[in-house]
């Protein structure tokens, strides 16, 4: 199949593409800023998708049979501080999306995530009924509004969780951030009493190729790993699993939070009724420790400061 990617320099939309590549589909990469290598990709383009014009374009100059929304101003802080900005990526291009994936008769995967939302209930389903608690949460439950309003019926939107993996810059997940701070000497602050259901994005970007492949699926579904973990955690996990000092980290409340902001307690996603129709499995947390690697400059670092070499295989990937 022919298939584009929206985001691929992201955590996600990198991981999209790796997958695709070597399920055997053409793939086409659209990046923003950070240039994407990755061998065997059809075609790469950098395209500003606050440019609707150029995205129109691209989608009738490739026709794809298939299109993954992975871009996103994806980082709620970064949503706050220019929402006028992010609401153009997260809700307007999406919106602008669907309405050109139905014209050209393309599958559409619109990523969305837990943050829609309150936290409250013990487990929320694809049909619970949002409640989203930051403004990143708000045009994420906007865009899925849109997508479903405008996409036709070959939409499926596929919200998840906070995710662990590889990132292309070795700057977006939370092991690379942790260990940047550890690095610098910098402390950080992570809640003992937020519980999020941590995937993998590579486990992720499995589900979003095996929902291309199986074209009789589309509606709303929830895909993450199978635990809950509090944030602290998984920070403390990560640390453990490459043997290095968990002194960075600092143990955290919501009680901390600075007044009139709210942050969703906790996020257990049930994942059926996705995870009984497809072969892709969920991960628990310790599966996704174990695929998490290291960029070559934190792999010198760690070589300094882990208790134990031996923990993690450096990998060069060619
Ligand atoms: N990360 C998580 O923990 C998490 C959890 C739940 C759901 N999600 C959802 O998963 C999806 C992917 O998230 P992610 O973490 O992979 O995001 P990310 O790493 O922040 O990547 C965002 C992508 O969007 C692109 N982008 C941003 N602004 C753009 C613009 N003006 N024009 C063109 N491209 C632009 C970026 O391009 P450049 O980098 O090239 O500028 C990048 O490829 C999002 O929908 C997010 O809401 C993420």
């Amino acid at each position: 199949m022919k298939i584009l990617v929206f985001g691929a320099s992201g955590l996600l939309g990198y991981a999209v593409s790796q997958v695709s590549l070597r399920r055997n589909h053409k793939t086409t990469a659209i990046y923003h800023r950070n240039p994407i290598k990755l061998q065997g990709l059809e075609q790469i383009h950098s395209l500003d998708l606050m440019e609707e014009d150029a995205v129109q374009r691209i989608l009738f100059d490739e026709w794809p049979d298939a299109v993954v929304n992975a871009a996103a101003i994806s980082q709620p802080d970064l949503v706050d501080s220019d929402p006028q900005k992010s609401f153009k990526i997260n809700v307007s291009f999406s919106k602008k999306l669907a309405q050109l994936t139905n014209h050209i008769g393309a599958k559409l995967i619109h990523i969305s995530t837990d943050m829609v939302f309150d936290g409250e209930d013990p487990e929320y389903r694809s049909t619970s009924m949002p409640n989203p608690l930051t403004t990143y949460g708000q045009q994420k439950l906007l865009a899925e509004k849109e997508v479903l309003k405008h996409g036709g019926q070959n939409v499926v939107v596929l919200r998840s969780t906070i995710l662990n993996g590889n990132s292309m810059t070795g700057q977006r997940s939370l092991h690379e951030s942790l260990i940047r701070a550890a690095m610098s000497g910098k402390k950080v602050n992570l809640f003992t009493d937020e519980f999020r259901q941590p995937c993998h994005a590579s486990n992720l970007a499995e589900i979003i190729v095996e929902l291309i492949e199986r074209s009789q699926l589309h509606g709303i579904f929830h895909w993450g790993g199978t635990e809950l973990v509090s944030r602290y955690q998984m920070g403390i996990a990560i640390m453990k699993r490459f043997a290095l000092p968990t002194d960075c980290i600092v143990a955290s409340t919501h009680k901390n939070l600075p007044p009139g902001i709210k942050r969703p307690k906790s996020l257990r996603l049930i994942l059926d009724p996705l995870m009984s129709k497809v072969k892709t499995k969920p991960q628990n947390f310790y599966e996704q420790l174990q695929e998490l690697e290291l960029n070559w400059d934190l792999y010198q670092w760690f070589k300094k400061n882990t208790r134990d070499p031996e923990s993690y295989v450096f990998k060069i990937v060619l």
